[in-house]
């Protein structure tokens, strides 16, 4: 009843990461090229103000974003690649599913809980109602697949309970029930400095995570100070229990080359981490300074970059504008 669709969105606030390249860009270059499946990928500007967004620098994120989703392997003309402001049914669904969805189910979220903290009589509604607009970015898609990481598994779910509840309440078998494409273990990408964080933008040491947009130097640079043991790397898989920092590198290692764990534990055992850095950051250059080099032309062409997010909205609003008439009309509207 469905077409395979997957839908994924990432917001626009400053900064990519290695994390988001292995995590989150790399897997959607994949399930394009090789899944079987249409795919749609979006930056959620709207979710990115639900926190204070200094406006011209929102302009310049959502532009760096765009070209770091091209860089990095997105093809415009095989996924449909937007901006979801410029997509109004998103918003327009978002509010159906703020209707749908109960305040205790948002109540429970734990980001909700972790991001609001002690102060949220002071956060936005916005930021209390995201999981509703999240679920309106999936639904209005039709989407049937979601790549997430941990950190989004819950808010799928609620995507899910509010599917149901609408086909539900309004008798009908309208909205598919998306399922999770859960990344990986190897594909959760850790702190260079502390093997049990995850790599983040807003670690406040640089130093702790390759960047996207890092030249040469500065990727081998931080993978030369990245923190070890005194061990060498171990026979087994096993062997990288506890030493968090030394399974981190092997998992970069074996992500950006595209082989597992166990391959890298069988090319480089018994060697010591000061041989194997170099050999890894040498990888990490081969397939990190292209896409900084190709997101740094394309930064100095925000037409082309506009053209590009203008049509992607287009071939958006085509697939979305059918649905949400649908569901006006499902809702007697
Ligand atoms: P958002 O708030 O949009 O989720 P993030 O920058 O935290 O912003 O993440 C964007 C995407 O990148 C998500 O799919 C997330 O799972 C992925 N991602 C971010 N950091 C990492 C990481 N260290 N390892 C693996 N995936 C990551
Ligand atoms: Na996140």
């Amino acid at each position: 009843k469905f077409i395979p669709r997957v839908f994924s969105g990432i917001q626009p606030s400053g900064g990519l990461t290695l994390g988001n390249y292995l995590g989150a860009m790399k897997r959607f270059v994949d399930m394009q090229e090789n899944g079987g499946f249409e795919t749609v990928y979006c930056m959620v500007d709207l979710h990115a103000i639900t926190v204070w967004q200094d406006p011209a620098d929102l302009r310049r994120n959502t532009r760096e974003l765009c070209a770091g989703f091209i860089a990095a392997g997105i093809n415009p003309e095989k996924s449909i690649l937007f901006n979801q402001s410029q997509v109004p049914e998103h918003a327009q669904l978002g509010w159906i599913f703020n209707c749908v969805a109960r305040m205790g189910w948002m109540k429970r979220m734990t980001q909700w809980k972790d991001k609001a903290g002690k102060n949220s009589e002071n956060a936005s509604l916005g930021l209390f109602g995201y999981p509703a607009l999240m679920a309106a970015d999936i639904l209005i898609y039709h989407a049937t697949h979601v790549p997430v990481g941990e950190d989004q598994k819950q808010h799928l779910e609620l995507t899910r309970d509010i599917a149901t509840k609408f086909n539900n309440d309004f008798g009908v078998d309208f909205f598919p029930i998306p399922e999770p494409v859960i990344e990986g273990a190897a594909t959760r990408v850790m702190s260079l400095r502390d093997g049990t964080k995850k790599m983040s933008k807003s670690d406040p040491s640089d130093m702790s995570r390759l960047n996207m947009t890092d030249d040469a130097d500065a990727l081998a640079k931080k993978i030369k100070k990245a923190k070890t043991d005194a061990e060498a790397l171990p026979e087994t898989l096993e062997g990288l229990d506890g030493r968090p920092e030394a399974r981190n590198l092997v998992n970069i290692y074996a992500a950006l080359n595209e082989m597992t764990p166990q391959a890298v534990i069988d090319e480089f055992a018994g060697q010591q981490f000061g041989a194997f850095k170099p050999k890894l950051a040498d990888l990490a250059v081969s397939k990190l300074a292209p896409i900084s080099g190709e997101m740094s032309r394309l930064m100095q062409e925000p037409d082309e970059i506009d053209r590009i997010l203008a049509r992607g909205a287009e071939r958006g609003r085509a697939l979305a504008a059918p649905i949400l008439q649908q569901t006006y009309d499902i809702v007697g509207m």
